[in-house]
């Protein structure tokens, strides 16, 4: 892999996507500051200048190699690779669907992946990744922490970011292991747990169990109250933390 380190960038997703004819694949595009850093959902992504990682992985497919159906295998794999990063660094997480990671009860890391297809399958990904890495304070965020919060200690983001690919690569080949879902599943936030939720297609909150997520990447939920078993996609469900 190839690392481009930028100064300053709207969004290392957005320069990307901008120049993805130009960049190979295997380029990582990190950013020491981003001034329009961008979230799921539309939302910001805040992270103070030169504290934190702010990266973008850039993945190329050929011939019809990965059908849209497996594109959340991408999730999985960049999910564990972080999760089993940060868990290096002796943090313990947890993967909150579709692709937070947390520690304890505050997140670490987002994640924004963003395909571009051809026809019914993957020309390119955009595996975008913010890890919060030495920043103590989070005045626009409730529920965020750090490396620097989890462990006391202070890093050199550069290297954080070389031992994170080094992880990531080594994991690549077995995109579609079974295993890569496995380890996600088995590191689940609020897996078997009652807990509350809104299903945005009812616009109603209920109770929960998670029981897994499916191999094309939906929600497996079971109603506390009903019993009932049912699978949302992304943006069908939201958490009430
Ligand atoms: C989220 O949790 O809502 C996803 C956040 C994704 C943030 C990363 S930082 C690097 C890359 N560039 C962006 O603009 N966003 C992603």
């Amino acid at each position: 892999m190839t690392v481009r380190w930028f100064d300053t960038l709207d969004s290392t997703n957005s320069e990307a996507l901008r120049h993805l004819d130009e960049y190979p694949s295997g380029t990582v595009i990190a950013a020491r500051e981003q001034t329009a850093g961008r979230g799921q959902r539309g939302n910001r992504w805040f992270a103070e200048a030169g504290q934190n990682l702010t990266f973008s992985i850039v993945l190329k497919f050929h011939g019809g190699e990965i059908p849209v159906v497996k594109a959340p295998w991408l999730n999985f794999l960049a999910a564990g690779a972080v999760a089993a990063y940060l868990e290096d660094q002796g943090v313990a997480c947890s993967v909150k669907w579709p692709n937070d990671i947390y520690a304890g009860r505050r997140k670490i890391c987002g994640m924004l992946l963003e395909n571009s297809l051809s026809g019914a399958s993957l020309a390119a990904s955009v595996i975008g990744i913010g890890i919060n890495v030495n920043q103590r304070e989070f005045p626009q965020l409730a529920n965020a922490t750090s490396l620097a919060l989890q462990t006391g200690r202070t890093y050199a983001v550069g290297a954080c970011l070389t031992d994170f690919l080094a992880v990531f690569e080594q994991q690549l080949p077995a995109l579609f292991a079974p295993s890569q879902l496995e380890e996600y599943n088995a590191r689940l936030f609020r897996k078997g747990e009652a807990a509350a939720y809104r299903d945005l297609l009812t616009d109603r909150e209920f109770r929960g169990i998670i029981l897994g997520v499916t191999e094309d990447g939906r929600l497996h939920i079971q109603d506390a109250g009903t019993r009932e078993e049912r699978f949302y996609r992304f943006k069908e469900i939201s958490y009430i933390l």
